[in-house]
């Protein structure tokens, strides 16, 4: 099969596709999915580049090279372990897996059946594979703020990969949204459904832009410190987190007394068909911002390395 590696290695990891072995046999509780789309993270050139060079080594140590680029996948299964009852060969579905990693920029992936749900229906394929580590992101950290129906809920990066699907999945959930986006996507990000949004370019918003039951920094650049005056007293600060600075303020401001966490994603089937349920209720809809080919996965990361996307960047094995 192709499938996207890193070459050069240690020094200055640069992304090829090559031919690879298809995976093996599935174990028992696993799915062999022929992927025809997947997805672009922020954490792929974050975190993946980094491990490309510590897999360059030990690939090289082992005398075999391994895929290991990508999180979510979009495709048709191929083959189901011997424990898998309720899919098909041809069946489309769609997940991630933080834990092993999708390796998901490859012709084919093995992935565990509890990390993969079946694709909503009215999608693409290129739209499904947008979804998985985003919008379960988004879900996932309006929970951890104890975010519910009527909450008033500040977004901070609203127009990106998390933020598309934490606007509409607040709505969806009957929460007040607020927005912060640049000017430039103000009219988009009420398009998805915020009920107001802040130009973050116009002036410091933090200080004066009023109290929310949560504040969801889904850029990670903002602390629970720097948007105190935004947090109501019993409310929530969530992040992204990833940043140092986020990492130690955290903590800290929970010594004081305060609500303020991370959220850290994880693929359930659950949760992926509580968003499959939005979709297909048009409660939910993904934004795909630009698709590439699999030759070209090293430009759908510098796309994303931008910071400017509007909703997903998507690679395209199999055109839709
Ligand atoms: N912890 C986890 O499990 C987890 C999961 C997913 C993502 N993350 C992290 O969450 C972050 C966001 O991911 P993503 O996929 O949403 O990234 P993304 O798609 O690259 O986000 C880009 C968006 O950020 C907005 N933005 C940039 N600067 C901003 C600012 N100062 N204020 C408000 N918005 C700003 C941009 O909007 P404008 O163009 O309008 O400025 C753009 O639309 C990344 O750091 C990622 O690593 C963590």
């Amino acid at each position: 099969m192709r499938a996207v590696i890193a070459t050069n290695g240690v020094f200055k990891p640069e992304l090829t596709v090559t031919e690879l072995p298809a995976p093996a046999a599935p174990g028992p509780h696993d799915v062999i999915v022929r992927v025809h789309a997947a997805s672009v993270n922020p954490k792929d050139w974050k975190l993946n580049y980094n491990l490309s060079r510590i897999t360059a080594i030990s690939s090289a140590m082992a005398r075999r090279v391994r895929p290991l680029f990508g999180d979510d996948l979009a495709g048709t299964v191929v083959a189901t372990g011997s424990k898998v009852h309720d899919l098909q060969p041809g069946d489309a579905v769609y997940g991630m897996d933080m834990r092993l990693r999708t390796a998901s920029l490859a012709e084919q992936a093995l992935i565990s059946r509890k990390r993969i749900a079946r694709m909503p229906p009215g999608l693409s394929f290129t739209q499904a594979a947008s979804m998985p580590l985003a919008a379960l992101t988004a879900l996932q950290g309006l929970r951890r703020g104890h975010a519910s129906k009527g909450s008033r809920v500040l977004v901070i990066g609203a127009s990106g990969g998390v933020g598309t699907f934490a606007v509409q999945i607040g709505k969806a959930l009957g929460m007040h949204i607020t927005g912060v986006c640049s000017g430039a996507n103000a009219d988009f990000v009420t398009s998805l459904g915020a009920d107001a949004v802040i130009d973050y370019t116009a002036g410091d918003y933090r200080q004066d832009a009023g109290e929310f039951d949560l504040v969801f920094d889904v850029t990670s650049y903002e602390t629970p410190q720097t948007c105190a005056a935004l947090i109501a007293p019993e409310g929530w600060f969530i992040s992204t987190g990833g940043q140092g600075a986020s990492m130690l303020a955290t903590p800290l401001y929970r010594l004081a007394g305060r609500n303020a966490d991370s959220v850290v994603v994880e693929s359930y089937s659950k949760d992926l068909d509580t968003l499959s349920g939005m979709v297909e209720r048009g409660e939910l809809r993904p934004v795909v911002d630009s698709v590439f080919s699999l030759e070209d996965a090293e430009q759908a990361y510098a796309r994303n390395r931008t910071g400017r996307c509007r909703g997903k960047v998507v690679v395209a094995i199999v055109p839709d």
